[in-house]
């Protein structure tokens, strides 16, 4: 195995007490790409997908943004384990993005390089019925359900793809830390302005049971307008609900936003303390509670 495949698992087993990723990391690429092997899947793991599927499906109308909800439907994957080469296709038609099949996580550098190409990394293996309401690792469910609708927005799409080549410029100024606070916050965790109110368009929220119904209630968390230099410089929860989420108007706000050379902005946070999650700034305006 190449040195920087080992310093992958050594550096994962330290940040994890030892633990070793989860899913099957023997036959991966050069770039950690794995067949999905469709027919392996067992009709429980079909089972329990169509149950997550479901449960999720009900919650979207009115929380979810409509260009996910559309995407969602014509992806027509209501009925198990969706085969993942037959999606890339459809996606590839769409918007000039792939689907590649990995075992889990996988290093920086391969995932904002399969980014910076348009290619998307989706998880092959489905979490344990036991792990219904919450999982740790990224699974398929999260992956696919929650990532690949957007992909078929042409303004989100082409955004992701400027984040992957801003997440290979970031490897090499040092702002790593900064530019995955904005992914959490906005891809992730990110909420857009519509005319009926707010809507959800990160995929942690739209594939979480609880945290879909969470985000949008007033009382629950801070609610604020998306400014990425601030966004950068915040905190975020990664074994609770978010305390603060940001509100975008539109995709093209996120992509225009975000086109700027971000080297003078890391080079300001760095020099400041990041921000507590549940912050609000002389001036921020809670938008649910006003
Ligand atoms: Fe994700």
């Amino acid at each position: 195995m190449q040195d920087s495949k080992l310093d992958f698992f050594a550096t994962v087993a330290e940040k994890s007490d030892g633990a070793s990723l989860r899913g099957d990391y023997a036959d991966i690429s050069e770039d950690y790409v794995v067949k999905q092997n469709w027919a392996a899947y067992t009709a429980e793991e079909h089972a329990l997908w169509r149950k997550l599927y479901q449960r999720q499906a009900a919650l979207l109308p009115g929380r979810a943004c409509d260009e996910f909800i559309v995407s969602l439907n014509a992806l027509h994957a209501t009925d198990g384990i969706p085969n993942l080469e037959a999606t890339s296709k459809a996606l590839f038609e769409a918007t000039g993005w792939s689907i590649v099949a990995v075992p889990g996580l996988i290093p920086e550098l391969a995932f904002f390089t399969h980014l910076a190409n348009r290619r998307f990394p989706i998880t092959v293996w489905l979490r344990k019925p036991e792990e219904f309401d919450y999982i740790v690792e990224p699974d398929i469910f999260h992956d696919y359900f929650g990532h690949v609708p957007l992909l078929f927005n042409p303004i989100f799409a082409d955004h992701i793809q400027e984040y992957g080549k801003g997440g290979l410029k970031a490897m090499q100024l040092g702002g790593l830390d900064q530019l995955a606070r904005l992914y959490w916050y906005t891809i992730e965790f990110g909420l857009i302005q519509s005319p009926e109110g707010l809507r959800v368009y990160g995929a942690g929220i739209l594939s979480s049971g609880g945290e879909l119904t969470y985000s949008l209630e007033p009382s629950s968390s801070r609610h604020i307008a998306l400014d990425v230099e601030r966004c950068m410089r915040t905190l975020y929860k990664i074994d609770s609900y978010q305390e603060t989420y940001f509100v975008i108007r539109d995709f093209k706000q996120l992509f225009e936003d975000t086109a700027p050379d971000f080297t003078p902005m890391y080079q300001r946070i760095k020099q400041q303390e990041p921000l507590p999650a549940n912050s609000l700034l002389d001036g921020e305006i809670e938008l649910l509670n006003t």
